[in-house]
């Protein structure tokens, strides 16, 4: 048998108990796998003060108040809250009220690396206080990046035995997102180089550190998404500024594409939805169809195809082309449905969605701010499903998608290209419609494909079937974060 590890899961967002997008999806189930295979492992996060109920989820306040060491000479005072993934999975989050506990939403502090530089230090103290000395550390996005960097050049924690054997992996989801502001606002003679010592916690200097930077350099090995999206994130019109020194760790660097977690994203017992139903009751499914557009006040007619988009509002979505699109689309016998919220570009395009669904109130309806409860209704409901990604790490929406029978339409790009393949009637082969290049034109040629299979009842209910049947869970991606773990603790004990 081969030896169980000690995993220590670092993020800034874990479903269900904070959430902005599939991070939070992944960090919320990956553990469980990491755990269900056996292996000891405890999950760290922020304390949202204004967004977690302690009763809710019954967490317990393992101490308040309690002095940590948060760089060279600098003190700050957390609190420690416990609660539980499942059974025996431990969830241990940091409170420290100045910077986790004033906002409704999780991130757009102006001091926002300052925020997730005491995140990252308060993470490897806790871990001391519980007393888990983990094999590896899996630091999940830019929020968790200097943890890499602490433990091979910070002297705390060089000198420390406790974290001798720990080895770190860096997962990245989104590489567009390096530091609390954006990267590319930085003038490049201010940007971290990404080996000079870190300024203290509460600074402004701090505001300019690239996390994300450190973390690549740092970590014993590192992976993504998606194999597709590592491969693109070699290259400069992907990498983001950091191709270089993804290329220079191209040996300890991989691409897993994600699971998904069916005892969540699953209609046969789904909560959220009227009725339930699997790939041998199609029929039901049409039923909540009627219950989507009965709601949201569209016609009531389950031969117009109803095309759903759940992604973040953000300009990397490809909100742009569906915009431009809309006009020729809205001409169609069709309806849409976007039920999405976002961050800093949201306001625009969430003006823009609230105008259009006054105007064609019959046709198309916007829901905002995205919830669970509301997505799965979306997912049950619609026929299909559009993720035009102008880039896409993974892509969890196409995923979850399939499993309700809404078939993709989705722009060849990172996870997308990866999962969803371009469905053919002749062979029967297929579960999307797949367009390559990101203009208006390959995209709109592909949604009316789809609308063209739509048309013949028993191929799409063929497609539909097959869609439904596929299998995106986390087991073989287990195995795989498995084997990388192994080879970050080979290269760590090499170093
Ligand atoms: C980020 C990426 C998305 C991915 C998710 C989970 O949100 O943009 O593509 O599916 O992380 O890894």
């Amino acid at each position: 048998m081969t030896k169980k590890l000690k995993i220590a899961v670092v993020a800034a967002e874990v479903a269900p108990f904070s959430k902005t997008g599939g991070l939070a999806d992944v960090t919320g189930s990956l553990p469980k796998t990491f755990h269900e295979m056996g292996n000891e492992v405890v999950v760290i996060t922020p304390f949202y003060g204004k967004l977690i109920d302690p009763k809710k989820y019954s967490l317990t306040l393992l101490e308040k108040n309690f002095s940590i060491s948060a760089g060279k000479n600098q003190k700050v005072k957390i609190s420690l809250w416990r609660g539980e993934i499942e059974k025996n999975l431990p969830i241990y989050f940091i409170e420290y009220k100045k910077y986790f506990s004033k906002k409704q939403s999780l991130y757009g502090s102006t001091r926002e690396n300052s925020r997730f530089a005491l995140f990252n230090y308060a993470a490897l103290e806790v871990l001391k206080k519980i007393n888990f000395e983990p094999d590896i550390i899996q630091c999940h996005d830019w929020h968790a990046g200097l943890i890499p960097y602490l433990l091979k050049k910070d002297p705390t924690y060089t000198e420390d035995k406790f974290f001798n054997k720990t080895a770190t992996v860096f997962t990245i989801h989104n590489l567009a997102f390096q530091m609390g502001g954006n990267w590319w606002s930085l003038a490049p003679e201010k940007r971290d180089s990404g080996t000079a010592p870190l300024p203290k916690i509460h600074t402004q200097a701090m505001e300019k550190i690239n996390f994300a930077k450190r973390a690549i350099i740092f970590s014993d090995a590192l992976n993504t998404v998606s194999e597709k999206y590592a491969e693109e994130l070699l290259t400069p019109e992907f990498g983001q500024g950091l191709e270089k020194n993804l290329q220079h760790r191209q040996k300890d660097f991989f691409g897993i594409i994600n699971g998904i977690d069916y005892s969540v994203f699953n209609p046969t017992i789904d909560k959220n939805i009227s009725v339930n139903y699997d790939w041998n009751s199609l029929r039901r499914k049409k039923k909540n169809k009627v219950f989507l557009q009965k709601n949201l006040k569209l016609e009531e007619n389950t031969n117009i195809p109803l095309i759903g988009l759940a992604s973040r509002l953000a300009e990397q979505k490809g909100y742009n082309l569906v915009i431009e699109g809309l006009d020729t689309l809205l001409k169609l016998p069709l309806q849409i449905v976007i039920i999405a919220s976002g961050g800093k570009e949201a306001k625009e395009y969430s003006d823009t969605f609230k105008k259009i669904a006054k105007k064609y109130s019959k046709k198309f309806a916007f829901i905002t701010p995205y919830t669970e409860e509301e997505a799965s209704k979306v997912y049950a409901g619609s026929d299909m499903l559009l993720m035009p990604s102008r880039f896409e790490p993974c892509g969890l929406s196409p995923l979850i998608s399939l499993r309700y029978g809404s078939i993709p339409i989705v722009h060849e790009t990172g996870g997308l290209a990866e999962t969803i393949t371009d469905f053919d009637p002749k062979t029967g082969k297929g579960n999307g419609f797949v367009f390559e290049n990101y203009t208006r034109e390959e995209f709109l040629v592909s949604l009316v494909r789809a609308l063209e299979n739509f048309k013949y009842e028993k191929i799409w209910e063929h497609l539909v079937w097959q869609a439904m049947k596929q299998s995106f869970s986390w087991e073989i991606p287990g195995k795989k974060y498995l084997a990388l773990f192994k080879k970050a603790l080979k290269n760590r004990r090499n170093a």
